[in-house]
């Protein structure tokens, strides 16, 4: 204990306790002691449980297709906005099997649910529809049908909850009862176009006064959404089609197995997979089957996100992918085939950014809630020491290691490709100058090609030229050659000094490029003066290093000639 929460202890409890009394004396005038105090519940209810309005609007997508319906839309409304670009309301529309009218009384009610218990599906708490609805918006609205019958919708507004429109003479809140209605024109526009043939029932959760957008445009709203949406349901696709905006969501693996998903098969780049795991998870004590959870590994090659594959997935040369592999970047936990979190610490390790190309997903059913720690909003899992175990014993932290690997060979193989080029490919220095600062291919006519350009307009080339310069840049049509003078001392001596490493001489490359980029600018203007430094330098740099070599064969003593260098004054 700190020394300020002594003293607060000794001289705070006088004014807390009077706060508490004084509370506790104006609630006196309540003529009930219902469970929650109304205002308190709506300010706090609101801040609950969700990341971000793609979780919340997920609870919705939820109900849906556990209502069996095989098309849901998300969609914006903005009637009295004065921007047509930020949303005022926002809509989940659904053709599943439709509530009829008390049933829709009691889906807005906290707690109202017909699925206590049950851990089939994905909806147990009876907390999802109202509880994001409020986190979006101060107003919401159920509207539902039931096959041949007609529409009904109860709202709920927190602004009047709060003015004590729904409290009744004895000081109950309310829900009000279903009245019969009509959906709002966004809605309807969108049931046109969805529908041509009409729709038969189903449920449209309309949210109004929408204060808590993360978005501030329709066209963020519905990108985000849809990268989120397209990842958390990718395994529930097969029952539901889901639509943003009216726009597909393309369903997308996080882990990048999944034939014909979104992106799997953006280039030639694929993820290779290890063999998934089954575990069956058995109480303890009696041996009694719990539950499932299946393990699913892969890893990706280095250049998966990257555009231009000789290039790391930075700034503009990051594909479609990196997003994912950003985001899902880590443990990606499963429940019931629905994505709900994404984890980078385990007992045994924490995922760092290289780890970015190794993926593992924890699917479990329901029926693990309690061992995986499910809150009520179903965005989060904590982990048990039970289950940890149960994944170390089933091999996860050696799988992780063994991806880990697989990772880092593949990388090495990258680099000594890079390093090394075969006949007729690039060297590594000639790609890299022929990409501006900017990330943009300096030639435009290569810009259009993802792959790498068979021609740079950077070459290196070595000539030996007795007393020339120790290089020379020639521009020759677009290609700006690098020569090397293998007679000069520059040569042996550094470029390619038994010190020197492939690294080391692309490096050099890049240097001299980068200083005939200059030479040949200059040189445009003031006929070949860049070209006449070039040639001082050489004559001062092969005095120098003649004298450094004469330096270090001294040093090293008279008994090391056998080394196999050339002899001295060549
Ligand atoms: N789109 C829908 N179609 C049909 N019935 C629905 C729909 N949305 C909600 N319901 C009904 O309303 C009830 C309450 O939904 P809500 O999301 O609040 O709870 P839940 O899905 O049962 O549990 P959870 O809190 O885990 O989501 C559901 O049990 C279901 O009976
Ligand atoms: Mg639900």
């Amino acid at each position: 204990m700190s020394d300020r929460s002594h003293s607060m202890r000794g001289a705070g409890f006088g004014p807390v306790l009077a706060a508490q009394r004084a509370y506790a004396q104006q609630a006196e005038g309540r003529s009930k002691f219902g469970l929650v105090v109304p205002e308190a519940f709506i300010r706090g209810i609101r801040d609950l449980g969700y990341r971000g309005n793609g979780d919340a609007i997920a609870e919705l997508i939820d109900n849906a297709i556990q209502a069996y319906a095989d098309r849901v839309d998300v969609v914006f409304g903005y009637a009295g906005s004065s921007s047509g670009k930020k949303p005022v309301q926002l809509a989940v529309i659904d053709n599943g099997h439709g509530m009829e009218p008390s049933m829709i009384r009691m889906a807005v009610m906290w707690g109202g649910t017909h699925r206590e218990g049950d851990r089939k599906g994905l909806g147990r708490y009876g907390y999802g529809l109202p509880c994001s609805s409020v986190s979006l918006g101060r107003r919401f609205t159920v509207y539902s049908q039931v096959a041949g019958s007609g529409l009904h919708a109860v709202s709920l507004d927190l602004d009047d909850l709060a003015a004590g429109a729904y409290t009744d003479t004895v000081g109950d809140i309310v829900v009000p009862k279903p009245v019969q209605a009509s959906l709002p024109p966004f809605v309807q526009q969108q049931l046109a176009r969805a529908y041509p043939s009409g729709w038969h029932c189903g449920t449209v959760v309309v949210i109004d006064k929408l204060d808590r957008l993360e978005w501030s445009t329709a066209h963020g709203l519905r990108e985000n959404l849809s990268r989120q949406f397209g990842a958390t349901y990718h395994k529930l696709r097969n029952e539901t089609a889901l639509y943003v905006d009216d726009r597909f969501v393309e369903p997308v693996d996080p882990l990048f197995l999944t034939p014909h998903f979104h992106l799997h098969a953006l280039d030639d780049d694929r993820a290779n997979a290890f063999d998934p795991i089954r575990i069956e998870a058995r109480n303890p004590e009696n041996r009694s089957y719990m539950g499932a959870i299946n393990l699913r590994y892969s890893w990706l090659p280095p250049s998966f996100g990257s555009i231009d594959k000789g290039r790391d997935a930075v700034g503009l040369n990051a594909n479609e992918r990196f997003a994912i592999l950003k985001e899902y970047h880590g443990l990606v936990f499963s429940r019931n085939g629905r994505l709900i979190d994404v984890q980078t610490r385990t007992p045994w390790t924490t995922f760092i950014n290289n780890d970015r190309y190794i993926k593992v997903e924890i699917e479990f059913s329901a029926a693990l809630d309690e061992a995986f720690g499910v809150t009520t909003s179903k965005q989060q899992v904590t982990v048990s020491p039970f289950i940890w175990d149960l994944l170390r014993r089933h091999g996860l932290p050696k799988a992780i290691e063994q991806l880990r690997n697989k990772v880092r060979e593949a990388k090495a193989i990258r680099r000594m490709v890079a390093l090394w080029p075969g006949e007729g490919e690039q060297r590594v220095s000639e790609r890299a100058m022929g990409v501006a600062s900017t990330g943009v291919p300096r030639e435009a006519s290569q810009s259009a090609s993802r792959t790498r350009p068979a021609l740079s307009p950077y070459q290196v080339r070595i000539e030996h030229a007795a007393k020339g310069p120790f290089f020379r840049i020639e521009e020759a049509g677009d290609v700006r050659i690098l020569h090397l003078n293998s007679a000069h001392r520059f040569y042996d001596q550094i470029y390619d000094a038994p010190a020197s490493n492939a690294e080391f001489r692309a490096a050099l490359e890049v240097l001299l490029f980068s200083l005939g980029d200059v030479i040949l600018d200059c040189d445009g203007e003031s006929d070949g003066f860049g070209q006449a430094h070039v040639i001082s330098w050489s004559a001062r740099l092969e005095a120098a290093l003649s004298m450094l070599a004469s330096h270090l064969s001294q040093d090293s003593g008279q008994g090391e000639e056998d080394d196999g260098g050339e002899p001295e004054g060549g």
